[in-house]
């Protein structure tokens, strides 16, 4: 069996008075599409379809680097049977059709599956939900002994049709023959003037085919957005569900309400999660880890044992295991700290690396730097790493002690063992094991006059 996947992504949007086409709004980072399609992706179809129109080249551009996406252009937005014609064409008889939605990003592959082995024994498969406030979806309409018999539109509907609490999540699946038969006999004589691919329903039955309505029971994988209520509401369902996944690999979240995942976060044994944390990206916290309130982490390993207090921002870092990080720390990218550095409160740290054991506890900017082990960096130290043109590295040596307020002008090094005078400014090479201060003498003026305000007229 050959599957191909269409997804309807045409729609504009109208209500959520974005710029941003409706299917590249993000959901837990990321463009509802791009989970439609990572979900189409798990059932491994021979092709995807995408069904696009409103926003044409963003939607595109978004997608460029998924290069075996097959794109169907429907220029006029004609109705969702009208849709998915446009993607008929180039799927074969015998081949079984998925069709998704790019506004319903949330479906289990597991429910798809699902959906595909029914058409072994029916026409067509659909996938449905009972919802207590059914306004707005297309009703299941089943006659007396309880088959499907077609689907009416809510703008269709009668006042009692409008009763019926199961609906049509728009998720089905049939063989691309039988909806090109069933589509060129869909007219678009109803309330909205479109080509219902609902239609579909109504003509398998007419034809003595089976529809096999399945039912979904978690309503959070057939929910649409159509509207940023609607979204946020999706948003917080799915970091839910993350971070209940969290909890059951082990992580303890002081408030699981309150944990925000773009991407995936693997954890070892005893994590500890304070509130208002953002993961982006991939991040890998080890044992014993630690994650102080009000911290982002995109991209990054945190190696067994480290603590990072509240605040910090760690971006595609490596931290190794034992350090103390924060409070209001900032690490960027091509950063690397050996185990048990410290890093403290309003330092920026950038595309460096920091041995075994070394600290740098307050208001520094290291950058394009290698500090070895043991390394003490005092307060208010900056690598003068850039020269408005280039970017020239600091190395300072194993157990070198930089006095506060230092600047470092790269290229520039410090030996192994060597002391920096506090308040200087190193321009050359500072040897190894020898105090090296660039300072200007104090001096104090015996008898000077303090002018005060009565001296002036
Ligand atoms: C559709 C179903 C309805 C179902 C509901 C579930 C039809 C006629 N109705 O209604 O039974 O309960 O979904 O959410 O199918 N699209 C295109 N091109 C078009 C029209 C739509 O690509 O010409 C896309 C939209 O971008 C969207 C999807 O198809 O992703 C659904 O379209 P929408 O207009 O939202 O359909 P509903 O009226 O919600
Ligand atoms: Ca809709």
């Amino acid at each position: 069996m050959n599957l191909a996947v269409v997804i309807l992504a045409a729609g504009q949007g109208t209500r959520m008075r974005s710029r941003l086409p409706k299917v590249l709004q993000p959901l837990a980072g990321r463009p509802l599409l791009d989970h439609v399609i990572g979900r189409a992706r798990a059932l491994e179809p021979a092709a995807i379809h995408v069904v696009y129109g409103h926003g044409a080249d963003a939607v595109q551009a978004a997608f460029a680097h998924q290069d075996d996406l097959l794109w169907e252009l429907q220029a006029e937005q004609l109705g969702t049977g009208h849709a998915v014609a446009q993607a008929l064409p180039g799927i074969r008889d015998e081949d079984v059709v998925l069709v998704l939605y790019g506004d319903v990003p949330l479906t289990a592959p597991a429910t798809l599956e699902r959906l595909i082995h029914a058409l072994e024994a029916h026409a067509l498969a659909l996938l449905t939900v009972n919802l207590a406030d059914p306004t707005g979806y297309g009703r299941i309409l089943r006659d007396d002994a309880g088959a499907v018999e077609r689907i009416v539109e809510e703008k269709d509907a009668s006042p009692i049709e409008r009763r019926i609490h199961e609906v049509n999540t728009g998720i089905l699946a049939a063989h691309a023959g039988d909806l090109r038969r069933w589509l060129s006999a869909v007219d678009a004589d109803n309330a909205q003037g479109e080509y219902y691919l609902t239609d579909c329903v109504g003509l398998a039955a007419a034809e003595g085919g089976t529809v096999q309505a399945l039912a979904c029971h978690h309503p959070i994988e057939v929910m649409g957005v159509n509207d940023k209520a609607q979204l946020a509401r999706l948003e917080r369902d799915w970091q839910r569900q993350l971070a209940h996944e969290l909890m059951d690999a082990g992580a303890t979240l002081i408030d699981p309400a309150r944990l925000d995942i773009r991407g995936s976060v693997e954890v070892g044994r005893d994590v500890l999660i304070e509130p208002n944390v953002l993961f982006e990206g991939r991040v890998v916290l080890g044992e014993g880890v630690v994650v102080g309130p009000g911290c982002v982490l995109r991209d990054c390993t945190v190696e067994d044992g480290t603590r990072i207090d509240a605040h910090c921002v760690i971006d595609q870092a490596h931290i190794g295991p034992e350090c103390r990080i924060g409070p209001f720390a900032r690490i960027r990218p091509e950063t690397r700290l050996a185990g048990h550095a410290h890093v403290g409160n309003f330092v920026e740290i950038k595309k460096s690396e920091i041995g075994e054991g070394s600290k740098i506890n307050h208001l520094s900017y290291v950058g394009d730097s290698r500090v070895g082990a043991r390394v003490n960096i005092g307060a208010g130290t900056i690598t003068c790493n850039y020269d408005g043109a280039r970017k020239h590295r600091t190395v300072i040596g194993d157990d070198a002690f930089i006095g506060s307020d230092t600047q470092l002008v790269a290229p520039v090094t410090v030996g192994r063992g060597a002391t920096i005078g506090a308040g200087s400014t190193i321009t050359r090479d500072a040897p190894e094991d020898a105090l090296t201060l660039s300072r200007a003498k104090q001096l104090t003026l015996k008898g000077w006059q303090r002018p005060s305000k009565q001296d002036k007229d």
